[in-house]
Order: C-alpha cells, then structure tokens, then sequence
C-alpha cells in the first residue's frame, strides 16, 4: 500500500474544527476501571498538541472497548478524557453523547486551542455499520477530518471511513510514523529481511506468510501455530494446538517457501507439559517428538538460539506473534529470548501490535526496538497486503 496521503502539516487548521479519529481503546482493570496502559494516548500526543499548538478546536473521538451499540457506563471515554487532560497538561471537555445535543453544543461553542472528547463512538451501533447518515452528523460538527487511529485504519466504520465522504481529511503524524515503518520494512527492507511469526492460529497469519513469501528472505515460526506447520511436515505433536483443515495450506506454504527460495523454518525443540496451566512441570523435547499425552507451550532453547543468531544477522525484521505462552514465567523463555535478540540487533525492528507488543512490553524491551506498532489486527492486514480503509479514504498529496 503506498503512502501518499495528505498530512497534518501540509494544512491550515488554524481556527478550524478538527474531527480526530484516535484508537483510545485502552486495556481497563476489570476490577477499578483504571487505565492500566495508556501507549495509545502517548501516542497521539504529538498530533493533539501539534493541532492545538497551531490553532484548531479539536474534536477527538474513539471508541473503547466493544459495547456494540448499547450504552455501558463502564466503557465511557471519562477516565481517557482525564488521562488525556493530565498528559497534555491542558483541560479537556468531555461531551455527555456521541452525536447528541450535548456533543453538538459543545462542539459549536470549541475555539482554536481547545479539546473536546466525544462519548464512545460504539454505543452507536451506527459506528461499525458504516452508517452514512451518523458519519454525516459527526461530520457536520466539523471542518475537516484527521485520522491518527492506526489501530482502526482496517474498519471501515463511521468514524474512520464514512466521514471521509462529507469533510476533507488527512492523516496525523501517528499514522504517518506506523505506515512509514510498515511501508520501509515491506518495500524497501534492508536485508536479509526476517519475518517472525507467532500466536496460536495459524489460520490468522496464512495470508501474512503467502504475501510475504514474495518479500522475505527467512520466516521463523513459532507459538501455536508451529505445530500445524510441524504436524504438516510428519512430526508427531501430541495434544499441542493443530488446524488439521490448515494442514494442506501448511504444506503448500513449506514448498511454496522452497521454491522461492525463503526460509521458512520450524523451531527444532519445544517445551511441552501435559495441562495448559502456569505450573505444569515442563519437559523440552524435540519438536516432531512430543509425547501424545503432552502439548508444546513455548519453542525450545534449539529453536530459540538459533532463531536469535539470524535475528543477530538480520536487516530487518518484522515480529508478529509470541513464540509460546509467555503470559506463564515457565514457557515464556522463547518469546523473551527472541526479544532480547531483537533488542540486542542493530537490525530495524517493527514489532507488530497485540500479544508481541504486549510481550515485548513484559520484557522491559520496547525502547530498544524501532517501533512497537499501537494497532495489532490493522498490522496483520497491512503485513497480509490488505488495502486499509481508513487510511485509503483520506485524500491524496
Ligand atoms: C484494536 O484494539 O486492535 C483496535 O482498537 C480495534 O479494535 P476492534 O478490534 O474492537 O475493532
């Protein structure tokens, strides 16, 4: 997907009225409802302060979470709308509704330098519908439409497509930063150009691996997933997770890498147990060797050194997908060894957004990689060659 979209800073927004479309969904306690990560909000600070800076009333909106069209108090915007106000060290209105008299009122009466935060978008089931006449009265609040919401740009809903059909746009700088990576690592990669890829569904990164099979010079797999690949080439697996209707992709994957020439490799060793629980006693086996009454958990020290000595050696590599259940301290070992080496490389290191971000978070490691991307699912579509809605609505350069 080219980027050649128009950006903040090639705009007047002085005394403008801005719709900003921001990804504040942010990870909640379940228990107190505070924020427990507030990345998304950092991150889009850059495009919030730049556009108060230089003179427009902001109309940030977002939706939290997935109430889908009905209204949860626990899913309001308050506590972002308060994070917000803290970060940027100015007040920041907080609508009482979405597109309701309240919203409109405040909305009307914003001046330049000034922030409004509208209620969750999704207590509207309009949102995800991609409704045009409730895209139509979000956009009629404003003068323009600003995305910085990377972890939406896949949804073609209201607030990330359908206002795009009433108001100019343009991208904000996150956007701009995400799709610059993504963009350098699949286009113009300095190599050799590493895949990893992990997670338990291999269904979910068959479309990864086919389009970048073409790109590529090594993909290393791990998690879950392996074992489709491991049972695919005849290895015995156990109880691990399987796709068995994924099978005769798998295989297809494997010859398809050997003819082009890529690496696809499959970890060697894998540490299993017999439960899936944080204190099953672990056992390190070979990878086509796992005792029928045991599952593999997390790749094995093998695969995980060697895994690090091409990551040592890489240009770039792209990292989607833990490498086994690092959520448990016993089979995190090859997830966390895998981030170190990427944290130990000069390599450019784009870290795909979901569970690697997470882990990568865990390990303490994430300034020490070139970019954590905020949007997990919007990552895989762009890796998977998908064209972005959100991002292909708004208007070209
Ligand atoms: C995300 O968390 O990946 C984005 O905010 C998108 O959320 P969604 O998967 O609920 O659309």
């Amino acid at each position: 997907m080219d980027f050649n979209k128009k950006s903040i800073d090639e705009l007047d927004v002085s005394g403008k009225k801005i719709l900003l479309r921001c990804d504040f969904n942010v990870p909640l306690d379940k228990q107190t409802g505070a924020i427990t990560d507030d990345g998304r909000i950092r991150a889009t600070l850059p495009t919030v302060t730049y556009l108060l800076d230089h003179g427009a009333a902001v109309i940030a909106c977002s939706h939290l979470g997935r109430p889908k069209g009905e209204w949860k108090e626990e899913l309001s915007l308050k506590p972002v709308a308060a994070r917000l106000s803290a970060l940027i060290d100015r007040p920041v209105k907080m609508a009482k509704d979405v597109i309701g008299p309240d919203a409109k009122a405040q909305a009307a009466k914003l001046k330049g330098g000034e922030i409004l935060l509208l209620e969750n978008l999704r207590f509207h089931k309009q949102e995800e519908k991609n409704d045009p006449d409730f895209a139509r009265e979000l956009a009629s609040m404003a003068e323009l439409f600003v995305t910085d919401s990377f972890g939406t740009a896949h949804r073609a809903h209201a607030s990330t497509e359908g206002v795009s059909h009433y108001l100019p746009s343009a991208c904000g700088f996150l956007v701009a930063r995400e799709l610059g990576h993504l963009n350098g690592a699949l286009n113009n990669p300095a190599r050799p150009f590493v895949a990893i890829l992990g997670g338990s569904k291999v269904s979910d990164k068959m479309g990864v691996i086919r389009n970048l099979l073409d790109k590529t010079d090594y993909i290393l797999i791990g998690g879950g997933m392996a074992y489709t690949f491991i049972k695919a080439s005849g290895g015995a697996i156990g109880n691990s997770l399987c796709e068995d209707d994924r099978l005769d992709d798998a295989r297809q994957m494997l010859q398809a890498a050997a003819e082009k020439g890529v690496k696809l490799v499959l970890p060697v060793d894998t540490v299993a147990a017999d439960r899936f629980a944080a204190d099953a006693a672990a056992v390190t086996v070979k990878s086509g060797e796992i005792p029928a009454d045991c599952m593999g958990l997390d790749i094995g020290p093998e695969a995980a050194k060697a895994y690090a000595a091409i990551i040592r050696d890489a240009g770039t590599v792209v990292w989607n997908g833990p490498m086994g259940v690092f959520e448990f301290d016993r089979f995190a070992a090859g997830t966390e060894k895998v981030a170190l080496a990427l944290a130990a490389s000069d390599c450019i290191s784009i870290i795909g957004g979901g569970d690697s971000a997470a882990a990568i978070r865990k390990f303490g490691l994430a300034d020490k990689v070139t970019h954590v991307c905020t949007g997990g699912g919007a990552s895989l579509e762009f890796l998977e060659g998908k064209i972005l809605p959100g991002i292909a609505c708004i208007d070209d350069k």
